[in-house]
């Protein structure tokens, strides 16, 4: 399987702020079960998910991800202006083109910045890290903002429960800098990993080059998500674990001097699995999906923010973020806080 794996020559950079926004209206699993033929207690025991957070008409996934940015500047000091680098890890952009990240900048004001779009599904933040990473690391590029940000409420097909019950809307974003102190405070591993062997099981089928919608297919939905969620699950499981081992290697670390895991956002059943497989305890793993769902490139970014605001993981702690999405795709970063 194709992967790139961490670059020993690479220099420690550092996380200088995060932020997150989520939208205000909150789908319960109970709102869920007026719409489908679904259940709270399915639902919750399948998935561990309760609610999710729903955008609303107004909001655009740029919104979100430009809600978020701002958060993360603010924590980290920096203007718009600064940026060197913007890039917004998104399958559910504003428009085939111009990139999201566009208008994030012209948001924001950041008009210094170079701006893209990546799309790696919800791998999508930790190979925007990665990326921003070789930037900064080879002095092409100062300050980069990563962004994680989806509106998924607008590809989902709300008739069907074998996804609609899954998914919801937010952002998530992070300031990155080349560390400046010794002691390797920062990202000290990255990996990534793709199988396009397997781009069936997790898919948007239509609305691209591949099948436009037209009024004669526009009934069987294409342009929302399909997904076989017992395939996915058995990859994912297998995928974040190697890859959660493979930045510990290249990390120096071992499973007991990790002070916390921040794991993709998809499945309670996915995370505890891998949990047990780390040889790590629950309270060293941290979880939210009970409160937005999957959020996928977004939902490590948020999850991050949350740690760091909340103060689940402090200076000095070395953390561990894994995700697994649609590609398929995985990555994992080693982070020392
Ligand atoms: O973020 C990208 C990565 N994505 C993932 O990691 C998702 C991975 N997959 C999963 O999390 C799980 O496979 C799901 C949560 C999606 C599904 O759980 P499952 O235990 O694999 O259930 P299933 O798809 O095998 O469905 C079991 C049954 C089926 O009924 P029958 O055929 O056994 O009669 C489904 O029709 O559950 C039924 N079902 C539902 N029932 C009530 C499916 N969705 C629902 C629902 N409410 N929402």
């Amino acid at each position: 399987m194709p992967k790139i794996t961490n670059n020993p020559n690479l220099k420690s950079i550092r996380i200088a702020g995060t932020g997150s926004y989520l939208p205000e209206k909150i789908l319960t699993n109970d709102d869920l079960a007026k719409i489908v033929d679904t259940s709270d207690e399915w639902i919750t025991t399948r998935t561990g998910i309760k609610e999710r957070r729903i955008a609303s008409d107004a909001e655009a996934t740029s919104h979100l991800a430009t809600k978020a940015a701002r958060k993360a500047l603010e924590q980290a000091g920096v203007e718009a202006d600064e940026l060197d680098l913007i890039i917004v890890a998104t399958i559910s952009p504003d428009t085939f083109f111009p990139a999201t990240a566009c208008y994030v900048q012209r948001n924001l004001g950041a008009q210094n910045a170079i701006c893209f779009d990546l799309s790696a599904a919800c791998s999508g933040f930790l190979y925007a890290m990665s990326v921003a990473r070789q930037f900064i690391s080879t002095h092409s590029c100062d300050t980069a903002l990563i962004i994680g940000a989806e509106k998924l409420s607008s590809m989902v097909n709300w008739e069907d429960r074998n996804t609609c019950v899954l998914f919801g809307d937010g952002a998530g974003a992070a300031v990155l800098q080349r560390a400046t102190e010794e002691g390797d405070h920062g990202v000290l591993s990255t990996y990534m990993g793709s199988d396009g062997n397997q781009t069936d099981i997790l898919v948007v089928p239509g609305g691209g080059s591949a099948c436009p919608i037209t009024p004669a297919n526009a009934e069987q939905r294409l342009n929302t998500v399909s997904m076989q969620g017992r395939e996915v699950y058995r990859y994912a499981v297998t995928a974040m674990r190697n890859a959660c081992d493979r930045v510990l290697l290249d990390a120096e670390l071992k499973s007991e001097d990790i002070s916390m895991v921040i794991p993709h956002q998809a499945n309670l059943r996915i995370i505890e699995a891998i949990r047990e497989r780390l040889n790590v305890p629950q309270e060293k793993v941290f979880v939210n999906l009970a409160k937005y769902g999957n959020t996928s490139a977004a939902a490590i970014a948020i999850a991050l923010d949350e740690a760091n605001r909340t103060g689940a993981i402090n200076r000095g702690d070395k953390i561990v973020l894994v995700a697994f999405g649609a590609g398929l795709t995985w990555a994992a970063a080693a982070i020392h806080w």
